[in-house]
């Protein structure tokens, strides 16, 4: 069913809408204090995650808070290489890891698709109950990794400040990483496609590592396997268009190569102008983005100021409007609550009359 405000769906399909609708990457998290309150009563960020009735708490929380146009699934990309058994685990105080990475070839042959239904029904339930307990009054985006930045996670082990791992293997053993980034798009279409028939109503691709790819690299590590996803994702169920987002960090230069990959929308950072991106790639596309997540620190007049530049930078919708109004990057857990509220009512307001 089509939710009541479905003014998201309308924008991705580059519809005509009365505003342009607003998101925020990360919009469920630790800036939130009712998100730090429900993440201790789950006693870590893995168990809230693993657990459909504390996800659908959290996801819902901003949206009580703010007078938003999207949910998100309040999940992790790194739940599918756990799934494939790399055992995922969060140090106190550091980001993701893995106990197992993939390191030898041996690793990399063991590499297998996860069975969706018994390693990630935890998400597939907290899809369910999210779409229930949102009762139609915004829809639901899932999302998954893009294939290459599970692979750098799965094979440095972590984050990483020069992925010298993966580049190596890269460089040194390219017929291991395409099997690895094969049984990933594998996986990650199997994934997405679980969410759709458990009730996402859009979905995303997070490619936050494409962008430390060389030009050549990218088009054959990244986005190839990008755009095997999007032809195995579902476009429709249930008689509804599913619009897809991919959003590639650092992928400014390579935009009308990601139009290209099949998606109906581009995430783009905030080094992109979104009034040049808007020309260099007119109607094939729908743009999201892309407000520098430290625009949050500015007083309100300064985040006015910001939301109406980017507003006006992408240029007076005319037929259709084609624009999200998300930022470039989650937003920082250091964001004070209030400054949202500015941001989310002065996208609202600033593109009504943009429009008027
Ligand atoms: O946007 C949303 O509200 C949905 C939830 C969401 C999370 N992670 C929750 C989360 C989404 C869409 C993600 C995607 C994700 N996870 C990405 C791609 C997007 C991006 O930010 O580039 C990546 C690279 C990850 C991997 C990951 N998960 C990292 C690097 C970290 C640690 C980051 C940090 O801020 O400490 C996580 C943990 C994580 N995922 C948190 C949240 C809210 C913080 C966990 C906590 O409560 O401590």
């Amino acid at each position: 069913m089509r939710p009541k405000n479905d003014t998201l769906l309308r924008a991705l399909l580059r519809q005509p809408t009365e505003y342009t609708p607003v998101w925020l990457m990360r919009q469920a998290g630790r800036y939130l204090p009712e998100y730090r309150a429900t993440r201790a009563r789950a006693g870590s960020f893995l168990a809230l995650a693993k657990s459909p009735a504390l996800a659908t708490e959290v996801t819902l929380q901003p949206l009580e808070r703010y007078p938003l146009d999207a949910a998100i699934l309040f999940s992790d990309i790194l739940t599918v290489p756990d799934a494939m058994g790399l055992g995922l685990f969060f140090a106190e105080g550091e980001g993701p890891r893995f106990e197992r990475p993939l390191r030898t070839e041996a690793d990399v042959a063991r590499l297998s698709v996860p069975d969706m239904a018994s390693a990630l029904g935890y998400v597939m339930d907290a899809v369910r109950e999210i779409r229930r307990a949102l009762a139609n009054r915004v829809p639901l985006i899932g999302f998954s990794g893009s294939p290459f930045t599970l692979a750098c996670y799965m094979v440095e082990g972590g984050g990483s400040d020069d992925f010298r791992l993966i580049k190596t293997m890269l460089y040194r053993r390219p017929d291991l990483l395409h099997r690895i980034l094969a049984v990933n798009s594998a996986a990650v279409a199997d994934y997405l496609n679980a969410q759709i028939e458990a009730g996402a109503q859009a979905v995303m691709i997070f490619d936050t590592w494409g962008g430390a790819l060389a030009d050549g690299a990218y088009q054959a590590f990244s986005l190839a396997y990008i755009r095997d996803v999007l032809s195995r994702v579902k476009r429709q169920h249930e008689g509804e268009r599913i619009p897809t987002i991919v959003f590639t960090k650092g992928g400014g230069l390579w935009l009308e190569q990601i139009a290209d990959s099949g998606c109906d929308a581009i995430g783009l950072d905030w080094t992109v102008n979104l009034g040049a991106a808007r020309a260099r790639i007119g109607d094939r596309c729908a743009l999201q983005g892309n407000l520098d997540p430290m625009v949050l620190f500015a007083d309100d007049a300064g985040i006015r100021r910001e939301v109406e530049h980017a507003l006006t930078s992408f240029g007076r919708p005319s037929s259709g409007s084609g624009h999200v109004f998300n930022l470039g990057h989650g937003i920082s857990q250091h964001t004070p609550p209030e400054a949202v509220m500015t941001l989310v009512e002065a996208v609202h307001d600033i593109s009504r009359r943009l429009r008027a």
